[in-house]
This record gives structure tokens, sequence and C-alpha cells, in this order.
């Protein structure tokens, strides 16, 4: 099997004719920066947030989850900057005509050129409005960033569920930016998901945990072309300043790692001064090697205790937690902020999974447990029999997974169909299943075949859909 790398196009063009994702209102010829995710699409997105909710919050103890208002108090975003400083600015190519977005520290580069125009500047964030139509009705803002009703409701988790520092709270969910060239088809979107993780720390305090042991391109700040390091190492060599930032790279690195992605696709990248957010001191980006180059997939930032002082300021409460050696309140710092967009670790696990088997057709070879379906049933045979016992097979697994029921075409049509949305099992019931209630398990990767009792299909698809057995492993 061969990975190939589409251009950006290219997969968004695969994604519409397989019905992964399309433009939002199509029909009406699209709707720029927005998405729809169809019967395929949704699947794999939702797998996507499932598999990430469970290896940052349900199989931690130190990390507890939110879901909070899309459209948050109004005070939250003039507490947290984004009113005053959550700004693009918008520049002109005049020769291309074309419009895009630059930060602060761009700016003079594009003021002082002959080539460009700077239009202006505007608040990226989206207003809408809240109440009765007229005078009675106040503005409000769509969240931008998810990490914000983290912050605001610190206190309530933190004693709620009873945490100790260090710890993280986690949310993930609908953000949205008024971004004026969305492009790259999911990769810069007006609506998207964040998934994010602010991990809390009393100020000084070590990392408890390992670094993991990865290797991978790492770029301080004034380095533009990099070395291949450990994470541990770059830490010892004081190339990451801190515990906590190579342990948090690492731990995304692993979730990445975990569903066959290669690192060798992937680098970290230290921001310079001047590209820093108006609340991070420190901040590191996970990039992965789009074919329009490198690209953030994740910010890792340290945010100190910017946020929680803001809104103590702005909303008279106290958000200090008590100390227990000093008996005095604090407020605990956010050592690192892991923040993922969905969308684009969607597009990275599709560019990981896109591959060529020897006759070129398409095997998107994703790990079965991100799949839209987990398994595809073919009935050889079109009489009653037949489609009794495999639609009780069908009722019975779709009890657990989503799962494909198909009929229709030559076996091998429905083997190149499966193999072509990721399908990573799919199974037959042919005449040898009436004799000795057997069917055959097929796997997409090696399009190997074995027998399988038809009693112990749930339990053999379980250990091959967790990774706890190998298709090789099955008697
Ligand atoms: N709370 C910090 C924060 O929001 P960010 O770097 O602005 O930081 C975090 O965004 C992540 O959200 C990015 O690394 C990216 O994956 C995703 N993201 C941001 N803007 C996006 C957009 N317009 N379209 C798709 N994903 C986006």
């Amino acid at each position: 099997m061969k990975q190939i790398r589409l251009s950006i196009d290219e997969m968004a063009a695969f994604c519409k004719r397989k019905g992964f994702i399309v433009k939002s209102g199509e029909i009406y010829g699209g709707f720029a920066g927005f998405w729809d995710y169809l019967f395929l699409g949704s699947e794999l997105k939702r797998n996507i947030k499932d598999s990430w909710w469970k290896f940052n919050v349900r199989d931690r103890e130190d990390v507890e989850g939110i879901d909070g208002a899309i459209i948050t108090h109004p005070k939250v975003w003039k507490a947290s900057g984004h009113v005053d400083s959550f700004i693009d600015h918008i520049v002109l190519n005049k020769k291309t005509k074309e419009k895009f977005k630059v930060d602060d520290f761009e700016l003079d580069k594009y003021k002082n050129s002959k080539d460009y125009f700077v239009e202006g500047s505007f608040n990226s964030m989206f207003v809408t409005r809240v109440g009765p139509k007229g005078s009675k009705s106040s503005i409000a803002y769509l969240r931008p960033e998810t990490a914000q009703s983290i912050f605001v409701n610190f206190k309530a988790v933190f004693e709620g569920a009873r945490m100790k520092l260090p710890c993280g709270i986690a949310q993930m969910g609908k953000s949205f930016r008024n971004e004026i060239a969305p492009r790259n088809f999911l990769f810069r979107s007006r609506e998207f998901d964040q998934m994010e993780i602010e991990y809390f720390i009393k100020p000084g305090m070590k990392c408890p945990y390992k670094i993991p042991k990865l290797k991978i391109l790492v770029l301080a700040s004034e380095d533009k072309k990099g070395k291949k390091l450990d994470l541990a190492e770059a830490y010892k060599k004081k190339i990451i300043k801190k515990d906590w930032h190579a342990y948090w790279l690492g731990q995304s690195l692993l979730w990445f790692k975990e569903f066959g992605c290669d690192l060798d696709n992937f680098r970290i990248r230290q921001h310079g001064k001047e590209e820093l957010s108006h609340y991070s001191t420190d901040c590191w980006d996970l990039e992965y090697n789009f074919p329009f180059g490198w690209k953030e997939l994740q910010g890792i930032a340290d945010r100190g205790d910017f946020d929680l002082k803001q809104h103590e300021k702005f909303s008279n409460s106290k958000l200090g937690i008590l100390d227990e050696d000093s008996n005095k309140r604090f407020l605990p710092s956010v050592v690192c902020e892991p923040s993922f967009g969905v969308e684009r670790s969607l597009l990275v696990f599709l560019y990981e999974a896109y591959s060529l088997n020897k006759k070129g057709n398409v095997i998107l070879k994703l790990d079965p447990k991100l799949a839209p379906v987990k398994v595809a049933i073919f009935p050889l045979i079109k009489k009653k029999e037949f489609e009794k016992i495999s639609k009780d097979i069908f009722n019975n697994l779709k009890r657990k997974w989503n799962v494909n029921y198909d009929e229709s075409g030559s076996v091998g049509r429905r083997y190149a169909r499966n193999d072509e949305i990721g399908t990573p099992f799919c199974i037959t019931i042919d005449d040898q299943t009436l004799k000795d209630k057997t069917v055959t398990i097929r796997e997409r990767d090696s399009q190997e075949q074995k027998r399988v009792k038809v009693s112990e299909i749930v339990n053999v698809l379980d250990g091959l859909i967790f990774g706890e057995k190998t298709f090789k492993e099955l008697s």
C-alpha cells in the first residue's frame, strides 16, 4: 500500500464525493468558511472527539471536563481582552486582488510595501443580539475560543470535584471567528470545533509526569531549520524551557501516534516574542506538514494567571484557592493550554490514511477506533435464509457500532466501496454459514480473510477494533 498526498482541493473533492463533508448550503453555491458534515464525516468527527476526550479526560485522574455556553456572558470577552485585542488586519495584494489577514507583528512589513494595501482592522468575533428586538436587546458574542468558560468556572469545578494541583479542566465544542479569508478547505473555517485543556499549577511546581520518549523536529524561536531531538533531551538542553511544555507536547504527539500517524510529518515550533498572544509568555505550536506547508495544528501556550486575574478584576469575585501549606489564598497558574482544532486534526487523520493499493484503488487506512463505519455486512446469496442470518448479525452489531449492510453489486465492488471510506472489517455470509454457523471476516489493510463463529463475532471485533488483538493473532 502506498500513501498518496492529495492537494487540499483534491481532498475536499474526495470528502464531498464520498459523503464526508460538503460546503454548507452547497445547493446555494456554498457559504465560505462553513461546512456540513454528512453521514461519514459526522461519525469520523464524533470518533475523533470521543477519542480525545477519553485520552485527555476519562483516562486521567487529574483532568475534569465541562461544556459551557457558546454565547458566553459578554463581560467575559471584555475581561479576557478579546473585545479590545482580538483584532485582525485586512491586507489587499494589489496585483492578485487577494485579501488576507495579518497579525499585529507583521503589519509594518505590509504598510511599507508598495505591493500591498492595508485596508483596515476589525474584531473577528461574531456579534449577535440577545433578547427581543429593539433597544431592549443587548450585544453578545459567539465564543472565539472555548477556554474562557473554563476560567470563569475554574473555582466551581476545582472545589466541586475536590481537585488538587496540578490539574486540568477540559472542554470541547464550537468556536467562531469571522475569518477574513477562510481557505484550504476546513483548515481555516469561520465555525469550527476546539478541544482545549487549561492545566493549572501552583507557580513553580515541577511536572511529576514522565516526558514521553519521542523524537521530533524541534524549532526554537530563532531557529529556522530545526533539529530532530528527543523531547526529554530538548528539555534537558533548555531548548524547551519548561518540563510541562515538553510533557504536554509529548501527550499530543502520543495521541496522534496511537492512531497510526507518522511523527515524521509533525514538528514543534516555539513562537517568537512578537508572535505571542496578549495573554501568553511562551507558546509552542504543534505543526503538520500539509500539502500547503507546515501549519499549526495545536498551540500550547503558557497563560500564567492572566485570565483568572482578569476575571477576578472584572467580576469582583474571588477566584483564588487555599494553599494548604501557608493557609493563604493564591491564583493558580495555567502553565500549559493544549488547544486543538478538531477540523485540523480530522484533516491530518485523512492525510495519514489516504493510500492506494497495488491495483490503484483507494484504501483509507483509518485507525478502526476512528473509522466512521466499523463493519460492513455482505450477504453473498440473495435468498431468505441468508438475508435472515445477515440481518440478525447486522442488528446485533449495530447495537455497538455504526455498521453498513450492503447487498448490491459484486463482492469485489462491495469491498472496494468500503475500503475507500475506511471500513476496517467486512463480514460475508455465504454457503458455509448455513452449514457450520461461521462467517468470513476480511481485514481492510491486509485484505486477508479468516472464518469466525457467528457467536464470537462481537468479541472478535471488539478485540480488533480496540487494538487488543491483531488480525494475525486470530486462529
Ligand atoms: N484558546 C487558545 C486558542 O484559541 P488559537 O491558536 O487561536 O488558540 C487554537 O487556536 C487552535 O484552534 C488552533 O491551533 C487551530 O487548531 C484551531 N483554530 C483556530 N482558528 C481556526 C480556524 N479559523 N479554523 C479552524 N481551526 C482553527
